[in-house]
């Protein structure tokens, strides 16, 4: 078998990810790279190899002969960066949120489906050990039919993360209940087996617009932020929320809620599932003591319910989520078929995303959810 010779335009940060694919002589290998900062070339020599090509024109690594590429660069760049590959016939692997305008992402399906080019969006949660158990249990049976889904995200460190640079301009990210809500929101279609068909939202930006005289810092020099009032070097411009709290119901009648907070002490997710004849929910998401456990007998309050499943820790980053989506990636570029993840479910998450955004900034006003053209649903259904 030859090795698929791949892309990645966006070579620092997330695009640490393309490392997974880089397998010389075991079915794929990174041969090009773009990325605009001269900073990115080293390290795509170190990652790659002396001889792996690198432009700061996409243009150029294009006209490559290439099977396959990976787009991990900012979320306002997603759109332009996918359709131009998708025009080449390049398939694609482009980071999640698929882009940041519900319109953007129909513009990207709508490319993919003419041209006929492989699209695959990076929403590596499919891939999460405590997600996949939790969707094992509801297609088990475990809880019964699902009625309601809840999802608290405690995002430690926002301030440190989403509040001194892009992320934290709506020009570059539409908001924080899309650049980081899109990841649950694709879950909760997933858990709940439908997609959003209306939305509400309230939030605000509650805590780091606040902070003139910041408080003296409790941690140490290179260490994360803490407390959050203590935090420095914040965004000049920051017209995004740092608390934001979303009401779905789903196609199906499903209702679900979501949470997010970027000044919590501890970072992590938690979900419950509530059925017609059982709840599940997560205690932590990637560490060696986190499980998720089931209630199914009545009683009035047992920490740890009725059964408790351990989660699987597979190597390497979210859980071992990134190198599986990786694999699966590369195995739809090789032999088609389907996925765990879903161009079509990208798209929904990012217009729930919208919506709610749209609804937090008008008062909390019910938002309906526009659903993509029937060709483009049976294209990608
Ligand atoms: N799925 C996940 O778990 C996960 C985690 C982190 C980030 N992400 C996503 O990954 C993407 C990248 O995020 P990041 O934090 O790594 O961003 P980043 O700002 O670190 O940029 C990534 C790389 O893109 C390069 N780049 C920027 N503009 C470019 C251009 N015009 N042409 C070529 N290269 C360019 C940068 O120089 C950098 O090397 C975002 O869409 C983000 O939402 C996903």
């Amino acid at each position: 078998m030859d090795d698929l010779q791949i892309g990645v335009v966006g070579v620092r940060g997330r695009g640490f990810l393309a490392t997974y694919a880089h397998k010389p002589g075991q079915g794929s290998r990174i041969v090009a790279c773009c990325d605009i900062a001269e900073e990115a070339r080293p390290v795509a020599r170190e990652r790659f190899g002396g001889d792996v090509f690198f432009t700061s024109d996409l243009k150029e690594l294009l006209a490559r002969d290439i099977d396959g590429i990976f787009i991990t660069t900012p979320d306002s760049l997603h759109e332009e960066m996918a359709i131009a590959a998708l025009e080449a016939g390049k398939p694609v692997y482009l980071e999640k949120p698929m882009a940041i305008t519900t319109a953007g992402c129909d513009r990207i399906l709508a490319t993919a489906a003419r041209t006929k080019t492989k699209l695959y969006v990076g929403h590596n949660m499919r891939h999460m050990p405590f997600v996949v158990k939790m969707r094992e249990l509801i297609q088990d049976g475990a809880i019964g039919e699902v009625k309601t889904i809840w999802c608290r995200h405690f995002v430690g460190h926002g301030g440190d993360f989403y509040f001194k640079k892009r992320h934290a301009e709506r020009k570059f990210s539409t908001g924080l209940l899309l650049q980081k809500a899109a990841h649950d929101i694709d879950i909760i279609h997933w858990l709940g087996g439908g997609y959003a068909q209306i939305v509400n939202a309230l939030g605000g930006l509650t805590l780091y617009g606040d902070i003139s005289e910041p408080l003296p810092k409790q941690n140490a020099e290179g260490e994360l932020t803490w407390p959050p009032q203590s935090q420095t070097g914040l965004n000049p411009r920051m017209d995004v929320e740092d608390l934001s709290m979303l009401q779905m119901r789903l196609e199906n009648g499903v209702f679900a809620t979501y949470q997010q907070c970027h000044y919590t002490p501890d970072y992590w997710r938690n979900y419950t599932v509530i059925g017609t004849h059982g709840r599940i929910e997560n205690f932590g998401n990637v560490e060696e003591d986190a499980r998720i456990c089931l209630w199914n007998k009545r009683c009035d309050w047992k920490l740890f319910g009725d059964a408790q499943f351990p989660i699987e820790r597979p190597e390497g980053g979210h859980g071992g989520a990134d190198p599986r989506i990786v694999d699966e990636f590369l195995r739809y570029v090789r032999e088609g078929g389907t996925t765990q993840t879903s161009p079509l479910a990208a798209r929904y998450s990012v217009a729930t995303g919208c919506a709610a955004t749209d609804s937090l900034r008008d008062g909390g006003t019910l938002r309906h959810i526009s659903p993509v053209t029937p060709e483009i649903a049976t294209y990608f259904g």
